[in-house]
């Protein structure tokens, strides 16, 4: 019998070859299901693996640890994303999937922004959707032209554009490849974080794509 993974989580596989996988991170209070909808819309026939963060905060799941909001307990951020990155590795070997490209909401989309920080091996890129700098110091990183999209909200109560502005140049300093908008939003996602999400993915994807190919030929 296989030993279940280390996350309760969701897996859809590929409606087609080559197609990539999204690692699909829900926000706080979220779980495994949440985000299927919107990785089928923003990348038809794409790989879907979505976990469960195992953090709860008052019974809600979460990816890490907080002491309030905005402010995290930075030495279980580290540990957590260390747990998902293996993870992530677990997984793809049992479904035979290649490197995720993630896509995570608020909290979801800081231990996105962690792992690419600190285990940046564990993704091929990455849609942060209302992200904050999830360290306070940024680690040096080799993210050799990662490709990552962040989406901002210029209305978000809970990520402020002092946060978001760090985490964006902790990952260009890396070497990270990054495309940030500000939408006219708050922290809530939109009908324009579909579209630009949509849009970005088609051409991120591609060469992930160009790689399997080539691998598989
Ligand atoms: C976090 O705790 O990661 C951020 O404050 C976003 C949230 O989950 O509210």
């Amino acid at each position: 019998m296989q030993q279940p993974l280390s996350f309760i989580y969701r897996y859809e596989p590929p409606a087609r070859e080559h197609a990539p996988t999204l690692l699909l991170l829900h926000g706080t209070g979220g779980n495994e299901d949440d985000l299927l909808p919107l990785g089928r819309m923003i990348a038809p026939g794409a790989a879907l693996l979505s976990p469960r963060g195992k953090v709860l905060e008052n019974g809600m799941p979460r990816f890490f640890r907080r002491l309030a909001e905005g402010v995290f307990d930075e030495d279980d951020v580290r540990r957590r994303a260390d747990e998902l990155a293996d993870f992530i590795s677990a997984a793809r070997e049992r479904h035979g999937l290649p490197q995720p490209i993630a896509v995570g909401y608020s909290n979801g989309a800081n231990i996105a922004a962690a792992m690419l920080l600190l285990r940046p091996e564990a993704l091929a890129g990455a849609v942060l959707l209302r992200p904050m700098m999830p360290l306070g110091d940024a680690p040096v990183t080799r993210l050799a032209a990662t490709p990552v999209l962040v989406l901002s909200g210029s209305m978000d109560p809970i990520a402020s554009d002092a946060g978001t502005a760090r985490l964006v140049s902790a990952l260009n300093t890396g070497g990270a490849s990054v495309v940030h908008r500000e939408l006219p939003a708050g922290h809530e996602l939109s009908q324009a974080d579909i579209a630009a999400a949509r849009t970005w993915l088609a051409a991120a994807a591609r060469p992930v794509a160009q790689r399997l190919a080539e691998a598989a030929s």
